[in-house]
């Protein structure tokens, strides 16, 4: 089955628009991604349709309440889960971790450790460094290589004894692009008795998930990156959200998730992320056709959304090839990540670069006056940008084309970075 890009294009309205004559380029992906049209229709009707709130004795209250409950339906197929109860919907993954860090910091004893890495996005990395704070418990990091842009698993084996109580992993990176090899690093963490926390939001747009095969404890993604509206999603395991002493008020029920969803909820948010699965769904089925694989156990639409990302997965590595090698050919670049295209299977397509003498922010400006638009600076992930020493140097530029750019509008990218280097 073909990649169709024009039919791909067609669903997202915003990719028409125009930049002072110019077409608009989205590179910024990783930070947030365009939406298609089943995302707008559906946050449409909620807010026409069935604008109450939940667990009324009236119509629109009813459908309310349904539309939640299969929103919650929609994001336990898209990361696999037992159950829908095992779902949490907030605004966006920060508030949501800096709630589990809450949640979870009884838990713990002074004394404790707990692991994260030098790979995470800040959202990943001060709730849980508060969460140290306010329980004395002891912080380890586990570095990356600078050269091969990877953990070292043998390093992660050398931070765990037997009072690591859990761990914050980050699935890929924001800045490097890495995937990393959460599973195993899940397995070595869950033999020592740890609870483990994945960042899957860079992951989830460009690979599928399995929290069951996983492993983990608590996974964690915003569906603004993947073409839904902004909402953060997590997935807890049953036992353990069941068990957690959540901060509610006395008239919430004390199950999960609604111990944990207190306060009412975005109904067009969820309505939204209804909306962005149904668009994997009929990308997985119209163009990934090939990569659809019915397996017991598995519901149809989660087998749906993985043949979508396999599919986009293919083309994305080319999108990926292609950039790198550009960026690579402009003198003074250093791109931060892999980039031998035979490892691209452990990375997704964000590409960030620097180079002596450049500062990012005016490279994002010079590229934004063509109508081409990225990101620069540190982009949050504080702990990736000081291990690459860049911190007080702006940071990175960081393109990120996802499954529904062009190859030209990549090439367009590339050529701007030259033009702008050439020039100073
Ligand atoms: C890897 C990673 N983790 C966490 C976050 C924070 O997500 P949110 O904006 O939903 O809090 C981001 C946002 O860019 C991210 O890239």
């Amino acid at each position: 089955m073909t990649f169709d890009l024009d039919r791909i294009r067609a669903h997202f309205p915003a990719l028409a628009l125009q930049h002072d004559g110019m077409p608009r380029v989205y590179l910024d992906n990783p930070a947030g991604t365009q939406v298609p049209h089943e995302v707008l229709d559906r946050m449409q009707a909620a807010m026409v349709g069935c604008n109450a709130n939940m667990h009324g004795n009236f119509r629109t209250s009813r459908e309310a309440t349904e539309l939640v409950h299969q929103a919650h339906v929609a994001m336990a197929d898209f990361y696999h889960a037992a159950s829908p109860d095992e779902i949490v919907f907030g605004p966006n993954m920060t508030t949501l971790t800096f709630m589990m860090a809450r949640v979870l910091g009884p838990l713990f004893e002074p004394g404790d450790e707990i692991i994260t890495t030098h790979m995470e996005h800040d959202g990943n990395n001060t709730p849980w460094r508060r969460m140290a704070e306010d329980h004395g418990l002891v912080v380890k990091t586990l570095p990356w290589s600078r050269d091969t842009y990877e953990f070292d698993l043998d390093e992660l084996h050398a931070l765990i004894t037997p009072r690591t109580k859990f761990a914050s992993l980050n699935y890929a990176s924001n800045i490097l692009g890495t995937i990393n090899p959460v599973p195993q690093m899940v397995a070595m963490l869950k033999a020592a008795g740890a609870i483990t926390y994945v960042d899957a939001v860079q992951y989830a747009p460009h690979g599928p998930i399995d929290v069951q095969a996983l492993g983990c404890d608590f996974l964690v993604s915003s569906s603004y990156k993947y073409y839904g509206p902004h909402q953060g999603v997590l997935w807890g395991r049953g036992e353990l959200l069941d068990r957690l002493r959540a901060f509610k008020l006395r008239v919430v029920p004390d199950v999960a998730p609604d111990k944990f969803e207190t306060g009412c909820q975005s109904l067009e948010g969820q309505a939204g992320v209804i909306g962005a699965i149904e668009y994997l769904q009929w990308l997985g089925t119209t163009m990934g056709s090939e990569h659809l694989h019915s397996q017991p156990g598995v519901p149809r639409r989660t087998a749906e959304i993985h043949a979508a990302m396999a599919a986009m997965a293919e083309y994305e590595y080319a999108l990926s090839g292609r950039l790198i090698a550009g960026l690579q050919a402009i003198d003074g670049v250093q791109v931060h990540g892999i980039t031998d295209p035979a490892s691209f299977e452990r990375r997704v397509p964000t590409v960030s670069f620097s180079r002596v003498g450049t500062q990012p922010s005016d490279v994002a400006g010079f590229l934004d006056d063509h109508g081409v638009y990225v990101w620069n600076g540190h982009n949050y992930a504080l702990p990736v940008i000081e291990w690459l020493g860049l911190a007080d140097l702006g940071g990175v530029v960081r393109i990120g084309p996802t499954h529904y750019n062009t190859l030209a509008e990549v090439d367009r990218a590339v050529e701007l970075v030259a033009e702008f280097v050439t020039a100073h």
